[in-house]
């Protein structure tokens, strides 16, 4: 959450799990929000099925050194996500660190484990799968069995109530708790404010909460999740040619703060939603004329945080906070039954949300958001008896997206450049979009006045103009996707689509070191699109870089829809090149791959083992093998998505 709660005074576990008389902890390792996600409804349901005196835990709150002297009664859940390259999530380092290095027994331990992962990544699950064996290990006793869950084929969702439904039989059968119908119990207390919505000091949805308390100097960090920076946007570019796809060049400028970057991170940028987006989400919570009245938040657990500022208008909460426009989880439609408008409307949300495959078929094959799912259900029939507490305790909160910078800190030291595909699909009669994308389309047409008319609309001047001229809250993700040290060791980069956006940022940094003398090794980009003069993204500066660099500099480029007969993909492109990517392989180059990490990714890997096998006559696993110790050195990076 955005704000410390007040239990989180103390960094001791056991004594606040005491302290606050719990008797269940739902730990979660979280990078984007979705174990942490997880962990709110479940802390819900084991509340309200089971009576279990339930908090949440993010790791990075809390000691663990006397985690052995925790109660035996209390119940631990543990909800970890998996990220990168087998890696933890920021938050639970130090905790299986912790784990690793310090931890004695901890035979009092009850637990049991869901991982969050991605199965188009190699070590799929391996912080769930760790956890979950540590922790036994330990001596812990495992009362419900491991689950996990694949956010690579979009079955998380489904995986969680596998896991949860085997945990809710091991409490009842195992345990002997007793299960009661879910009934929902409020952790926040809302109350109407007698303030107006120009009042200063109600939130408008600034993601900043700095901006509320007013006196802060906004220019100065660490900006972070719960600080970012509100960057004007100083420069936006369409940078393709075509009717139907869009892909937007947006320049943020960060001079007037201390916000830095180095060349290879990555930018979060915070979404809003769309002016379309929060109308339909009020009119199906009957909302629409309460949009400016003011409210304000009050925590009736002292292990609950507010998730944001408050006094808040209904409208700041729809637009700023609330995930409104992705798609609805057959876990709120269980959860929201009991609020329908009338019975019919309850036993069809009911039967749907029990039903995973009339649940697949009648609402998520239509991408529906919850608006569209609940009025869908209704037969457009207003929800006006949902809580507002339910929707602020159950609807998911809006989390940053993350972009891979395209230019460098070495020449661009105070200005960020990204490189975003507008995502706009057309389903049915409606339009799907891209939170962070179509902002930032919208900004372009509006910078360009151009005659474009956007897919979709956005509140561009923003709360009382503080947004105006177009602020977005930013902030850096430092990664690990970096340059070689020296200059002169060549790099090779494959980056098909917007995976060319780090790849632009590194032979900018190329070029400013050339104009600083330095030498500057062969620096070798595979990139790929559809066709030359669709979708080539900066096609005319590379022109320039090459100019710079002169034969430092070598494109290849693999068009895959220029020639209806055939395919031409980066990782054909690398083959025909075997002997000379040998060759730098073997002159100590570093190679990156950036871009989709379903397909793009593995291909290309797979082809440079075939490359290796070939050129070095050794077989095919040994290349492997090679590969691998390739990304152990850090001589082979990923950023994949
Ligand atoms: P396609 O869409 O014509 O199949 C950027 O998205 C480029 O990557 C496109 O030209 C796309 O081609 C191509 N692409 C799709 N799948 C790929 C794969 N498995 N490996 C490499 N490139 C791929």
């Amino acid at each position: 959450g955005f704000l410390p709660t007040d239990a989180g005074s103390s960094r001791n576990i056991v004594s606040t799990v005491k302290d606050n008389n719990k008797n269940a902890i739902v730990f979660y390792g979280s990078q984007t929000g979705t174990a942490e996600d997880y962990a709110s409804k479940l802390l819900k349901e084991l509340s309200s099925k089971f009576g279990l005196k339930t908090m949440t835990v993010d790791f990075a709150d809390y000691d663990f050194d006397n985690f052995d002297e925790l109660d035996p009664d209390v119940l631990c859940f543990f909800l970890m996500a998996t990220y990168g390259e087998g890696e933890p999530t920021d938050n639970a380092n130090d905790f299986i660190a912790w784990l690793d290095d310090e931890a004695d027994t901890l035979s009092n331990l009850k637990y049991t484990v869901f991982g969050l992962g991605n199965s188009t990544y190699e070590f799929y699950n391996a912080i769930g799968k760790k956890i979950d064996q540590k922790l036994e290990e330990k001596g812990g006793e495992r009362f419900a069995e491991y689950g996990e869950g694949d956010d690579g084929v979009g079955t998380m969702d489904e995986d969680y109530f596998t896991w949860k439904d085997k945990l809710i039989d091991s409490l009842k059968n195992n345990l002997n708790f007793e299960e009661h119908e879910m009934k929902y119990e409020p952790s926040l207390e809302l109350s109407e404010s007698y303030l107006t919505v120009d009042d200063p000091s109600v939130s408008l949805g600034e993601p900043n909460t700095k901006y509320v308390l007013g006196t802060s100097d906004l220019t100065k960090g660490p900006f972070d999740n719960a600080h970012p920076y509100l960057a004007q946007v100083k420069h936006t570019q369409e940078l393709f040619n075509s009717k139907s796809r869009s892909c937007v060049h947006a320049e943020f400028d960060i001079s007037p703060s201390n916000l830095r970057y180095s060349t290879g991170d990555h930018l979060a940028v915070w979404p809003s939603n769309s002016n379309e987006n929060v109308e339909t989400f009020a009119k199906a919570f009957g909302l629409a004329d309460k949009l400016d009245d003011v409210f304000e938040l009050k925590s009736l657990d002292s292990t609950v945080s507010l998730p944001f500022h408050t006094p808040i208008t209904y409208g700041a909460v729809l637009r700023h906070h609330l995930e409104i426009s992705g798609p609805v989880s057959r876990q709120l439609f269980l959860a929201i039954a009991g609020f329908a408008p009338n019975d019919a409307t309850k036993k069809s949300i009911l039967e749907l949300g029990n039903d995973k495959v009339a649940f697949a078929d009648k609402i998520h094959h239509h991408k529906y958001n919850i608006a569209d799912a609940l009025l869908a259900v209704s037969k457009g029939e207003a929800w006006s008896d949902v809580p507002f507490e339910f929707i602020i305790e159950f609807v998911s909160h809006l989390q940053p997206r993350y972009y891979s910078i395209s230019s460098s800190s070495l020449s661009e030291k105070t200005t960020i450049h990204v490189t975003a595909v507008v995502e706009a699909e057309e389903v049915e009669d409606r339009t799907i979009s891209g939170v962070v994308t179509n902002l930032l389309k919208n900004i372009e047409i509006v910078q360009n006045k151009s005659s474009d008319k956007p897919a979709v609309t956005y509140d561009l001047d923003g709360p009382r103009g503080k947004y105006a001229n177009f602020k977005v809250p930013v902030h850096i993700r430092r990664s690990t996707f970096k340059l070689p040290t020296s200059s002169s060791v060549p790099v090779i980069m494959i980056g098909p689509g917007t995976g060319v956006a780090p790849f632009r940022g590194f032979v900018r940094e190329r070029v400013a070191q050339k104009k600083n003398d330095l030498k500057i090794g062969p620096t070798v980009l595979f990139y790929g699109c559809r066709n030359e003069t669709e979708d080539f993204l900066y096609k005319n500066e590379w022109p320039e870089y090459s100019k710079e660099l002169g034969s430092a500099l070598e494109i290849h480029t693999a068009f895959s829809r220029q020639d209806p007969s055939k395919k031409v993909y980066v990782q054909h492109k690398l083959l025909e090149q075997a002997s000379k990517i040998n060759q730098l392989i073997a002159d100590g180059a570093f190679i990156y791959v950036c871009g989709d990490a379903s397909r793009m990714a593995r291909d290309v890997q797979n082809t440079l083992v075939k490359i290796l096998a070939a050129e070095r006559n050794i077989d095919e696993e040994r290349a492997a093998e090679l590969v691998r110790a390739f990304k152990v050195q850090n001589r082979y990076q990923e950023d994949v998505w």
